[in-house]
């Protein structure tokens, strides 16, 4: 894919993204109401709001998994709408990595192997596959772990593998829903200064919680009101720049 653009240019911008779920059905629901956001490379942003303001669909936007019903967005300043399925997978294997509350780890397989898993779909050479894996769990913490499965980890290793497969293809993007949820707060601290590390090597983080102290962590904080998105005031440790949300 094409090569990376100059610091300036936002990793996600938006313009006027709208999402309508059935649209013209009785059960038509606007989730998504013209969401105008910027976010530079190395920022970390957290994404706050009540349950059901569209926190989700916005984050399965800029994943590229959904389409917006009206708006576009520019991933790493790609227009996404030009692409075609194929071009899509590419996109989002090379730019984003994904973290979900649920961990989605495979149980029979180990810590290494799950790490490795889209190492596959990107066509790595085999030998190469173990070694990446590894040195993905070590910058997790977890070297010694990778012959475990999941089962015999606990709740916050396994979200570190998780976050360790999102990485192994070293996304510029890493998108975490929730990804501290149903971890204690001591553990859910490990995860937010590994995003804090990850932010400093100059990823992009974009991170939902419900929780205000974790997304005091982060640079920003946006929030998202009956499917608007809005600029905490006072938010923003680090200037990125970039305007933030709607004014
Ligand atoms: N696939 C879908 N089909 C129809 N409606 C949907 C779908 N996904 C979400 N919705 C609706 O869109 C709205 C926004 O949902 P979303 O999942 O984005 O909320 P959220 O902010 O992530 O909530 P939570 O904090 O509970 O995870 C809700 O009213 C929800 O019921
Ligand atoms: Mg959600």
């Amino acid at each position: 894919m094409s090569a990376p653009l100059p610091d300036t240019v936002p990793v996600i911008q938006t313009f006027g993204l709208s999402k309508v779920y059935s649209p013209g059905s009785e059960a038509e629901v606007v989730a998504l109401k013209g969401v105008d956001m910027r976010v530079g490379r190395g920022d970390f942003v957290a994404i706050m709001g009540p349950s059901g303001s569209g926190k989700s669909t916005l984050m399965n936007l800029i994943g590229c998994l959904d389409t917006p019903s009206t708006g576009s967005y520019l991933c790493d300043g790609i227009d996404v709408s030009t692409l075609d399925a194929e071009e899509l997978a590419i996109l989002r294997r090379e730019k984003i990595g994904f973290v979900f509350q649920g961990f989605n780890l495979l149980p029979r397989m180990s810590a290494l192997e799950n790490v490795a898993m889209p190492l596959g779909y990107a066509q790595v050479p085999v030998p190469e596959r173990a070694a990446r894996a590894q040195e993905a769990l070590a910058a997790v913490g977890l070297a010694e772990r990778a012959g475990h499965k999941p089962s015999e980890l606990s709740g916050g290793q396994q979200q570190r593998v998780a976050i360790a497969r999102a990485l192994i293809n070293k996304p510029p993007i890493l998108l975490a829903d929730e990804p501290t949820g149903a971890l204690d707060s001591k553990t859910g601290e490990e995860i937010l200064s590994l995003f804090k590390r990850l932010r400093d090597d100059d990823h992009t983080v974009i991170l939902i919680t419900h929780d205000p102290e974790v997304a005091a962590h982060a640079d920003r904080i946006l929030v998202m009101r009956d499917g608007e998105l809005h600029e905490e005031p006072g938010s923003g440790r680090r200037d990125s720049g970039f305007g933030g949300a709607t004014p």
